[in-house]
């Protein structure tokens, strides 16, 4: 498992770099693609595990995907009723998006299949998505939580619909504002026997939604509502070509690296900035942070824009309410930003962080104290401490999650000497060329495998 040894960054960081292309962006296209009828073509593709663990299922149950060239996908779909049984269980690897998508397409089909993940992904709660597709009509189970009452874990095992069952109609109020809950719920709608109906708390990311409204699902979303009625819908989705855009949430290290590096001034072109993504962008800005975004126009249904940021004083701020969804994949490197800034940065309304990759509300508070910033864990939340002056010099462990690696990586570059970040093969997942960016930025990492 490879260790980052990240210096202190004495010079300002510069320049213009490419980031990865949009990881949620990703898992859609690919399912979607699979799912239509005829060849659709995806671009700017890049190979992230995460993304890629979703392929290699979507391959597994017939879809043809092949590499035209690096980054450039063609897909021959199977159209919504042509999936066949994967030979074996499919491997979600570290991908929960891959796991909970994949079960509101399964749950529909007419065989069984068995979903496994990592070590990470076994540990995280699947009852969001089964409860909602159970009440609909689904056979799905999986394992029981050694300690929540209810809670079901990886793996999962999905279908078959029982014998001339077909899923039936919802109505979902999902009590969190969750993309993967919605996606599943959505994706299982397609083929449902009457509508789906669905609300959540506060807008989560809706890339699924827009997909489906460019390939003419009859959906309608207002707000927070969304209703699917496929009654005179052919359930054809005709084949489409997508340019995938540049994932903000990896924009988001590098852009943050900026804000605390003095006399740094990093640009990133071609980046989504779908408003239910931008909650990091507005976070920065409140605090004080130099950050530009300039529309680039749409990419596949999506806004981007070319976002530069630059070094400047920061205060704390308060981050809570709907911002928080917007922002749910930024809180930690969001704690970076708060460990730079003067006085205090409150986090709130962000329990989700609980059960992602990690608990990363209790994995963020020991990283910031191993850098000699202090914090106080709240149940929903962080309370951060600005520090004034270099960081202590940390080794922290990034506990298998590539977001706390990432964060860990751009804390270091403030620190006073050389910091090591150990378990940072994670940062794969969704990252690949997370440390050649950085370099050609002017960072000093060295790796240790
Ligand atoms: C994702 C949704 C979010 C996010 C995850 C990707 C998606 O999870 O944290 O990294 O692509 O739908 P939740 O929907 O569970 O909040």
């Amino acid at each position: 498992m490879s260790v980052l040894v990240v210096h202190p960054q004495e010079k300002p960081l510069t320049g213009g770099v490419p980031v990865p292309s949009d990881k949620s962006i990703g898992h859609r296209a690919l399912l979607f693609a699979s799912l239509c009828e005829g060849t659709s073509e995806i671009r700017g593709f890049s190979y992230g595990e995460d993304n890629v663990s979703t392929a290699s299922a979507m391959r597994a149950m017939g879809a043809m995907i092949d590499d035209v060239t690096k980054g450039h996908l063609r897909v021959r779909g199977t159209g919504l009723f042509g999936l066949k049984a994967p030979s074996q269980a499919l491997d979600c690897g570290n991908s929960g998006t891959t796991m909970r998508l994949l079960t509101g397409i399964l749950c529909a089909q007419t065989f069984r299949t068995k979903l496994v993940g990592d070590a990470s992904l076994s540990r995280r709660p699947m009852m969001r998505v089964v409860g909602p597709l159970r009440a609909r009509g689904a056979v799905i189970d999986g394992a029981p939580h050694p300690t929540k009452e209810g809670e079901l874990l990886p793996p999962l095992v999905v279908g078959p619909l029982p014998e001339g069952k077909e899923l039936a109609e919802l109505e979902y109020e999902s009590p969190v504002a969750s993309a993967q809950v919605k996606s599943a719920v959505l994706l299982s709608g397609l083929y449902a026997h009457g509508t789906t109906w669905l609300r959540e708390p506060t807008l989560s990311r809706d890339h699924t939604e827009r997909m489906m409204h460019a390939l003419g699902v009859p959906l309608r979303a207002v707000g927070t509502m969304i209703e699917l009625d496929p009654a005179g819908w052919n359930g054809k989705m005709p084949a489409f070509e997508i340019t995938i855009p540049g994932d903000v949430s990896a924009a988001a290290f590098l852009l943050v690296a900026a804000n605390v590096v003095p006399g740094s001034r990093v640009t990133v072109r071609g980046v989504g900035t779908n408003p239910t993504r931008t909650g990091l962008l507005e976070i920065a800005r409140h605090m004080g942070a130099g950050i530009e975004v300039v529309p680039q126009g749409d990419q596949g249904g999506e806004p981007v824009a070319e976002i530069t940021a630059w070094s400047a004083p920061m205060h704390g701020g308060l981050i809570g309410g709907e911002l928080v969804p917007r922002a749910i994949d930024e809180i930690p490197i969001a704690c970076a930003l708060a460990a730079r800034a003067s006085g205090t940065t409150t986090i709130r309304d962000a329990e989700e962080l609980r059960v992602k990759e990690s608990d990363r509300i209790a994995t963020m508070a020991s990283v910031l104290r191993a850098f000699g910033v202090a914090c106080e864990e709240l149940p929903d939340g962080i309370v951060v401490e600005g520090r004034e002056g270099p960081l202590e010099a940390a080794e922290v462990d990034s506990r298998g999650d590539h977001r706390i690696a990432m964060t860990a990586a751009v804390l270091a570059l403030a620190a006073k000497a050389p910091s090591r970040i150990t378990d940072c093969d994670c940062i794969a997942t969704s990252f690949p060329r997370f440390v050649g960016t950085l370099r050609a930025l002017g960072a000093r990492i060295d790796v240790e495998t």
